[in-house]
């Protein structure tokens, strides 16, 4: 069986685009691979967190991966810190990652762009390092992510190459290339209100997203006031009606219909009724996996099933760490 490894950072309450990009993908995966799904944690603090706050995110989360359906029986869920393997693979992948590979991360550009050097910690240059020790540690053959994770998965990709011509044999790689597995429809979902800029849970305007933990009244009105044009016309045309492309990639995903079903159902309706229905569909999915959420969040089940998904980790982790270790020379065995 193949294995997949994927993580979510606990930095602020996901949204319905982490759901769409990431989440369910994790759920209709789980049957047919061996898979890790991690909180990572340590990721999280590459920009500053409150203590308190972090440590509730990161229950809230792992929370949320048990009430959107992954089942602990099938997938080992577990928090990235109670790894100690992934902090030390990460350097050794430091040790042979270069600064300019580094700085050419869209993401770090984008979230080093307006603090400067001063402002901006060492880690959110080197966070790709820690994401690739993730992944490795696993033996990881398939990464399911959104869209803006795919250059960290070729970085993935290219260190694994170099440490195995550095390090193993031509016939005894040491580690995995791991593929990047990205949905056809939804790896990018946009803002609500500006629809050409990612949806993001650390967005400042609350409006631009619907977090996974919204009330129904909220997510009424944020879809009410989502940014569309003035055509008066259901399409689905990204480049033109970026909103309204948008808010039907999102009700493609909450119902399974497809975009070209719903484009043809509503084709003559109004953006109104369009949206009704929408906010509707959102609420019909959210809001049994946040009374889900809650019950588990009241319940011994899960500070068990993340110590036993801790404890499987580990083995597997200090097993590549180890082999790692061999391959560069370090310590005194193997
Ligand atoms: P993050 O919130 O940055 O930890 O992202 C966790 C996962 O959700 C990653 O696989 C991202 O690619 C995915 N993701 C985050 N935001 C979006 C979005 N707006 N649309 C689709 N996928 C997303
Ligand atoms: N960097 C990812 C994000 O921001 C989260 C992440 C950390 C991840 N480690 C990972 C995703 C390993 C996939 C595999 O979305």
């Amino acid at each position: 069986m193949e294995t997949i490894f994927s993580g979510i950072q606990p930095s602020g309450i996901p949204t319905i685009g982490n759901y769409i990009g990431a989440m369910q993908q994790f759920v209709a995966l789980q049957d047919d691979y061996n898979c890790y799904y991690c909180i990572v944690d340590e990721h999280a603090i590459t920009v500053p967190q409150d203590r308190l706050k972090l440590r509730q995110q990161t229950l809230g989360l792992a929370a949320l991966y048990l009430a959107v359906g992954l089942d602990p029986e099938k997938a080992t869920i577990f928090i990235q810190s109670e790894v100690s393997a992934h902090a030390e693979a990460a350097w050794i992948v430091q040790c042979n990652t270069t600064i300019g590979e580094l700085e050419r991360m869209t993401q770090f550009k984008d979230k080093s762009q307006n603090n400067g050097r001063t402002g901006v910690s060492a880690a959110l240059l080197t966070y790709p390092p820690l994401m690739v020790a993730d992944i490795i540690l696993y033996n990881a053959n398939l990464v399911p992510v959104g869209e803006d994770q795919k250059q960290h998965l070729e970085l993935t990709r290219d260190f694994v190459e170099r440490f195995n011509n550095r390090y193993g044999t031509a016939d005894q790689p040491i580690l995995i290339k791991p593929e990047v597995k990205i949905p056809k429809h939804g790896a990018r979902i946009m803002s609500l209100q500006e629809p050409t800029k990612k949806m993001s849970k650390s967005d400042t305007n609350a409006k631009g997203y619907i977090s996974m933990l919204d009330e129904p009244a909220a997510i009424r009105k944020k879809i009410k006031s989502a940014v569309t044009d003035s055509s008066g016309k259901i399409e689905y045309d990204v480049e033109n009606k970026p909103g309204i492309s948008n808010l039907l990639t999102i009700f493609s995903a909450m119902t399974g219909e497809s975009i070209a079903t719903l484009a043809e159902r509503y084709k003559d309706a109004g953006y109104g009724e369009f949206k009704t229905d929408l906010a509707e569909a959102i609420v019909a999915v959210l809001e049994p996996i946040q009374t889900r959420q809650k019950e588990l969040l009241s319940s011994d089940e899960l500070h068990e099933i993340l110590d036993t998904g801790a404890e499987k980790a580990n083995k597997v982790a200090k097993k590549t760490l180890q082999k790692m270790r061999n391959g560069v020379g370090l310590g005194r065995k193997g």
